[in-house]
């Protein structure tokens, strides 16, 4: 999809530093590739080892760019480590994407094994809350700051047999709105969006079926590309996105019409 990556679009990125969380794949990764192609720094943060050192080192063989970081986001001291690292390698964060997220139990309600809920809400809620906290820290006394966190379209709506998901994903949009109002007049914007369904990894094992249905409810009548998402989350992290913060952003095909 390289032909989709356009440049000087998003101006303001050039040389800012990024963590971009969950950047070993699917919209991680293809929002590190477009910052990248406009000139940010980026730490690609992902649980995934192998992965986001493969990556880091396809996308930028020199290290001058971009570097990896192995961490689980629902992990305090290892999310202190994260910015540490990016502080000593890049300088200070200007701007954090949460991308990093797990599906968690897809399964009748009354099934559900409270540590898959607590896990999945670890990751997708305290990951979030816990990366922005520590990235507002240094964006305070900067007096700058640019926060994109990826929720769903079923933090928006509640998809059945996902509740923590969905339950989660309500929580980050609500987080946002909160630190949003909280730190506006230290110059840090704070943005959600919610996706609908995406062709990236986190969608491998849903069945066709479940994907037709899916479908079925989004008026352009496919699933998107996570090529489309890294568009609307550059755009939130430059500095185009002048007057608008706390917001969450549809990016569903025309799903959700709010
Ligand atoms: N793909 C979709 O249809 C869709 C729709 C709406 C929202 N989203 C959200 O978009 C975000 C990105 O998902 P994606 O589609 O790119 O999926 P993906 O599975 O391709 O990428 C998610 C990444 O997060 C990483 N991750 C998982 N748990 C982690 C942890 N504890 N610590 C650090 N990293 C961790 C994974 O290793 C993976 O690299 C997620 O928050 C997801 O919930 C995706």
């Amino acid at each position: 999809m390289a032909e989709l990556i356009r440049t000087n679009q998003y101006l303001s990125i050039k040389g800012k530093v990024a963590v971009i969380t969950g950047g070993a794949s699917g919209i991680g990764l293809a929002t590190a590739r477009l910052l990248l192609a406009n000139g940010a720094r980026v730490v690609l943060a992902d649980y995934n080892e192998h992965a986001v050192q493969n990556k880091a080192a396809e996308l930028d063989q020199t290290g001058d760019q971009v570097a990896a970081f192995a961490l689980d986001v629902s992990n305090q001291e290892q999310v202190q480590a994260l910015f540490e690292f990016t502080q000593q390698k890049f300088g200070p964060v200007q701007l954090l994407v949460n991308s990093a997220g797990v599906i968690g139990p897809n399964k009748p309600t009354l099934e559900v094994d409270f540590r898959d809920w607590q896990r999945a809400v670890a990751v997708n809620l305290d990951g979030t809350f816990l990366c922005c906290q520590e990235a507002i820290r240094g964006m305070s006394q900067a007096g700058y700051g640019r926060i994109v966190n990826v929720a769903s379209i079923a933090g928006k709506e509640g998809n059945p047999q996902l509740a923590a998901y969905s339950a989660s994903k309500g929580a980050v949009i609500a987080l946002t709105k909160s630190l949003a109002k909280e730190f506006s007049n230290l110059g840090i914007y704070i943005n959600s969006l919610a996706p609908a369904v995406i062709a990236t990894p986190m969608n491998d094992a849903t069945s066709a079926e479940t994907l037709a249905y899916m479908v079925g409810k989004i008026p352009l009548g496919r699933v998107g590309q996570p090529e489309e998402v890294a568009e609307i989350i550059a755009w939130m992290l430059s500095d185009a996105c002048s007057f608008t913060t706390g917001q969450c952003f549809d990016i569903s095909g025309g799903r959700a019409t709010y």
